[in-house]
């Protein structure tokens, strides 16, 4: 039997998370600009945490770097198996848990999370495997949502409809500087930030938040939560496209996401 509190939690996240290989075409750009950011090198042992379709792992991959990625989802893994094999790169995928890293002490050059490890119900948790399995001298780095911007005020408006379960951490805190910060702690040294745009096409307020109600874990449970209650379904929709409507331009959603990048000590 599981000692770990989340199971469930993490169980729903595993199931939940199983159609998001469409977006990967959102988040294949900003793995590119992350893969730069933390100066993966040939030769150099890397790992992809919540590595969804593995976009950050093959980027890094196809850099000569060694990879491993993991997540939560096996459907996921095996399209990112897939798309290692599209790109003729070895990248070793496995199933697990950010905040049970099946991996050893100072294990890797480079850890690197996009937009993955903030689903972790304990950040602390899971900062802590992230940096066991970093080397000293190692960098981590990842992407996150700042509270501000769309993904993250959409992560605030589901919270509204639907509270997330007492003891989890809001995701949208990993895309504060400040406690990002905090959290590594003394941990680490030279800590960097940069804000780089990600950029999503969309014809309308409505088709982008079809195409979300269709492979975002959060957005699904939330729909399927409201199915019986067609006003505040139709409340929510309506809040979501009005949140949509003023970062969509010529048919481009642009937001911003944070990167942050730091060497272990
Ligand atoms: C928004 S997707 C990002 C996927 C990928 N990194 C990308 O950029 O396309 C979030 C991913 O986090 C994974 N995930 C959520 N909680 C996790 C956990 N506790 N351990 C490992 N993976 C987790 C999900 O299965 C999902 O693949």
């Amino acid at each position: 039997m599981s000692t770990d509190p989340y199971a469930g939690f993490k169980a729903a996240q595993r199931e939940g998370w199983a159609l998001f290989a469409p977006l990967e075409t959102l988040t294949t750009p900003p793995a590119g600009l992350l893969v730069e950011f933390a100066g993966v090198g040939a030769g150099e042992r890397v790992l992809d945490v919540a590595c969804g379709t593995g976009v950050v792992a093959v980027t890094a991959a196809r850099r000569g770097a060694e990879v491993r990625a993991l997540d939560l989802s096996p459907v996921l893994l095996e399209r990112g198996l897939h798309n290692a094999t599209l790109a003729g790169v070895p990248v070793d995928f496995t199933e697990g848990d950010v905040e049970a890293l099946p991996y050893p002490d100072a294990h890797f050059d480079v850890v690197l999370s996009q937009f993955g490890h903030m689903f972790a119900p304990r950040p602390e948790l899971a900062i802590s495997e992230m940096l066991r399995v970093l080397k000293p001298g190692g960098r981590i780095a990842f992407s996150t949502w700042p509270p501000e911007m769309f993904t993250g005020r959409m992560f605030q408006l589901i919270s509204q409809y639907l509270p997330p379960p007492p003891g989890i951490s809001a995701t949208t805190d990993w895309g504060d500087p400040a406690l990002v910060s905090e959290r590594l702690g003394s941990a680490v040294k030279e800590l960097t930030f940069l804000r780089e745009i990600m950029s999503s096409p969309a014809l309308s307020p409505a088709h982008y938040r079809t195409a979300f109600e269709r492979t975002a874990a959060p957005v699904i449970k939330l729909v399927e939560t409201l199915k019986d209650d067609a006003p505040r379904l139709a409340a929510f929709r309506a809040e979501l496209e009005a949140l949509i409507t003023p970062y969509l331009k010529h048919n481009v959603l642009r937001q911003d996401f944070l990167m942050s990048r730091a060497i272990k000590c």
